[in-house]
């Protein structure tokens, strides 16, 4: 059986997946969403407040978990919830709970790597579980997180450290596939140091970086079930082949099998089967001052004196866009009064008069 894909090349996909992953958010929810519900619940309690005038960003929203874990708070009334994602059944599902509960969301289909938002929009920004799914090892998408948030915003971001069931998927796969062994990865974000390089690269500053990292459980009470339809939603990661159609009960019952063993399954006495996770989480804040300079000035040298003023290498009056910039940099960032502005010249010339202390 096949299925036609964005660039018109049929796919082959087992009746078997077919039939599971027809309702993909529902198998999504039964399997892997159980565990990221519990992460968007830590990613959330580790951002700052939301006040009544947050804005927020649900990037790479899926169904919406990270947006129903700050209704979760009872935030105030007034906060707004931008929920993004590449896929629009995910999004189209995301809206439907979102209207369903009232949720303060709008939606919209948008890749990570390229938001169709303002820079300094958004006061908190949480992509929960989908950083190492975008282009550039992440990093476009890291940069997209730094532009659009606002000086002073905190960004979570997090990866998988580890999960229960990876290593028997990866069993399974080589042992029904074994012509196309499992790739190494290209990149390991388990341990976490490519989560923090890519927030870096994108201009956050190391001392602005807290990582950490939690634990999470999905749960069962029937495990064959719970195999079938991650195989089912995990198995074709790599490609589906036709030969998988006919090893499907094969594959299932290996997968099993593997998950018994595995480092991570439990059984608790009333029969709840726990299967572990853990994420990497950065918690970082864009700076008031220091991340901001160098979009404004390309030679960032800064001076502030005591009464909270700033010249920031007046921009050559003849770009007309830099002098923008400068201008919104001291109303929005210092709160500087607009009507205390002055000409582009008689600030350069203050500058130049009174060189207060390099910071
Ligand atoms: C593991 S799910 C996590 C979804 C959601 N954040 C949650 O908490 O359940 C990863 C999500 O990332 C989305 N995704 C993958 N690549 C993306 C991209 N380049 N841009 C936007 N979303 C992407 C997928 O469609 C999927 O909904």
């Amino acid at each position: 059986m096949s299925t036609s894909t964005s660039d018109s090349q049929p796919k082959f996909v087992p009746k078997q997946a077919l039939a599971i992953v027809k309702d993909k958010v529902g198998a999504y929810e039964q399997t892997g969403g159980i565990v990221n519900l519990q992460f968007a619940e830590t990613c959330v309690n580790l951002s700052p407040p939301f006040t009544a005038d947050a804005m927020i960003h649900d990037n790479a929203c899926g169904s919406g978990h990270v947006s129903r874990q700050i209704v979760a708070t009872s935030p105030p009334s007034g906060i707004r919830i931008k929920a993004t994602d590449i896929d629009e059944t995910f999004v189209d599902a995301c809206q439907a709970n979102a209207q369903a509960s009232g949720w303060p969301v709008e939606t919209a289909v948008m890749r990570s790597e390229s938001l169709d938002f303002p820079d300094d929009y958004f006061t908190h920004s949480i992509m929960n579980i989908a950083i190492f799914m975008t282009a550039n090892n992440g990093l476009d998408a890291a940069k997209e997180i730094y532009r659009t948030l606002k000086s002073g915003g905190t960004a979570v971001v997090n990866c998988w450290q580890s999960m229960a069931w990876l290593q028997p998927i990866r069993e399974v796969h080589n042992a029904t596939r074994p012509d196309h062994p499992w790739p190494l990865p290209v990149i390991n974000w388990a341990d976490g140091t490519q989560l923090r390089k890519v927030m870096e690269d994108a201009g956050f500053k190391s001392e602005n970086i807290k990582a950490t990292m939690s634990d999470a459980y999905a749960t069962t009470t029937d495990l064959h079930d719970w195999a079938e339809t991650t195989w089912a939603y995990l198995g074709g990661i790599l490609g589906w082949q036709e030969s998988d159609e006919e090893k499907w009960d094969e594959a299932v019952a290996l997968l099993e099998q593997k998950l018994r063993d595995a480092p991570g399954f439990s059984v608790s006495e009333s029969g709840e089967i726990r299967l572990t996770a853990r994420q990497n989480i950065v918690v970082v804040t864009k700076s008031l001052i220091t991340d901001i300079i160098p979009r404004i000035s390309r030679e960032p040298s800064v001076r502030m004196n005591k009464y909270r003023s700033c010249w920031v290498n007046p921009p050559a009056p003849d770009s007309s866009e830099e002098e923008e910039r400068y201008r919104k940099f001291l109303r929005d960032v210092l709160d500087i009064d607009r009507t205390k502005i002055k000409p582009i010249e008689t600030e350069r010339k203050m500058a130049d008069k009174n060189p207060v202390s390099e910071r």
